[in-house]
């Protein structure tokens, strides 16, 4: 058998293993602005040729618990079972939302025309955002055109240089581009630890501004829940106030499938909740919702708002559709739930490395950039669909496979896909030794 060393001595070393950071330093050594493009573009080119570079994939059909892609390398269509999506509840092509989306595009056409303070506010938008302030337990709601957009609008109005924005370690993105556009200063925790947090807010007091602490629901590459009771008990007992992103828990966390204020029974008490339809609700967009006057104030002065075209009615007329699947067809939430007991138990057994994961986002640490995208391509040419995860996504030595389960999975699906893992362990021994 092939040692991984055997096998990296086919590729180019030039190319090899090559990730985002090499590219963003090498950008600061070359004189011309775009110079640095081109050995990145090589560098991509290659890793297509040797079927390591596995992102835009080309997709064929809706995206359910299969899909149709095309083969990178013969342009074929070819089925597979998706692994990678992030619609937890199969909802984005659930019938009745479809059929929403279609019936919006015929009344209303295909744009909304304008942001929504001009021509762009409908019967359909404000329809969603009375849904969504009941899913929430807020007084009100606002939409933006994306989950990004949302995060980057509301730290950015809301907070200034005098302010400091306490984030989690493991924030997404768009948390932190929000944080950095706000001006404010921003301090971090260590991940989901509350003595840190304390720590932090403590430090903090002494300064004059307002602090805001934002944390998420469920977090995107590990999977694992924010203890949010404890996070707000120490919020409140330090003055501070309370976001929480929860573009991983609407649909996952809580009874019905709420989201986290839910779960933590918590519902109306936290001062900014926002969210995403781009996850469980199938679609794409943002949404804040918190008290009235909050909304109010973000509808004027968030520039991401107010600035930005409204989402499409027929996007937004798909959201309200998925907003009433997840209230009257229940089986989706439960059907996620088993399906994520059963496959986080199988990988256990096997000693996979699935970090703390507690929740549809399946991480499967593997450790070193070369067989995690070996083993990438392994499933992609047996028919699954992983999304290949290496620094500086997450931390070094942390790369890993990142797997999303839906309700739509069948038992027979996720068979498949934990066989196809062990024929991967076998060939590339990627658990650790010491934890067997
Ligand atoms: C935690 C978190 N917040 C915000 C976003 C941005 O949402 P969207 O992709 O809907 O723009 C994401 C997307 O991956 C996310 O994981």
């Amino acid at each position: 058998m092939n040692t991984a060393e055997d096998l990296q001595s086919q590729y180019d070393p030039n190319h090899l293993n090559k990730t985002l950071a090499d590219f963003v330093l090498q950008r600061r050594e070359k004189p011309d602005l775009f110079a640095w493009c081109e050995p990145f573009y090589e560098s991509v080119e290659y890793q297509y040729g040797i079927g390591h570079h596995m992102y835009r994939r080309v997709m064929l059909s809706a995206n359910s618990n299969h899909v149709v892609v095309e083969d990178q390398k013969t342009g074929k269509a070819k089925e597979m079972i998706m692994m990678g999506s992030n619609s937890y509840l199969g909802i984005n092509n659930h019938p009745k939302v479809k059929a929403a989306a279609i019936a919006a595009a015929e009344k209303y056409g295909a744009g909304a025309g304008s942001p929504p303070h001009f021509s762009g506010y409908y019967d359909v938008h404000r329809a969603l955002e009375q849904g969504l302030s009941e899913l929430k337990g807020a007084e009100d709601t606002c939409l933006y055109p994306s989950g990004y957009s949302t995060n980057v609008g509301v730290l950015s109005c809301f907070l200034g240089p005098k302010d400091t924005i306490i984030i989690d370690k493991l924030a997404h993105a768009s948390i932190i581009d929000g944080a950095l556009l706000s001006g404010a200063k921003i301090t971090t925790f260590r991940h989901n630890d509350m003595d840190s947090l304390e720590r932090v807010l403590i430090q903090t007091k002494k300064g004059l501004g307002d602090r805001l602490v934002v944390v998420e629901g469920v977090y995107s590459m590990d999977g694992d829940i924010a203890p949010l009771k404890a996070i707000y008990d120490l919020v409140k007992k330090h003055d501070a106030k309370l976001m929480v992103d929860e573009a991983h828990s609407t649909g996952v966390l809580g009874k019905t499938g709420k989201g986290s204020p839910e779960y933590f029974d918590l519902e109306g008490k936290i001062d900014i909740v926002m969210g995403t339809f781009s996850k469980s609700l199938g679609g794409v967009g943002g949404f804040i919702s918190a008290k009235k006057e909050v909304i109010r104030y973000l509808r004027f002065f968030s520039r991401a708002y107010f600035f930005a075209a409204s989402p499409t009615p027929m996007q937004v007329a798909a959201q309200s559709a998925a907003l009433e699947v997840l209230k009257s067809e229940p089986q989706w939430h439960a059907q996620l739930w088993e399906n994520i007991k059963y496959f986080h138990a199988e990988l256990k057994k096997r000693h996979f490395d699935i970090e703390r994961t507690q929740t549809a986002i399946t991480p499967i640490v593997i450790g070193d950039t070369f067989i995690m995208r070996e083993i990438a391509k392994f499933m992609d040419e047996q028919g699954v669909f992983v999304n290949p995860v290496p620094y500086p996504a997450v931390a070094r030595k942390k790369d890993r496979l990142r797997l999303s389960l839906s309700a739509a999975h069948t038992r027979a699906d996720l068979d498949k896909v934990i066989s196809l893992l062990d024929e991967a362990e076998a060939k590339y021994k990627f658990v650790k030794r010491e934890e067997m």
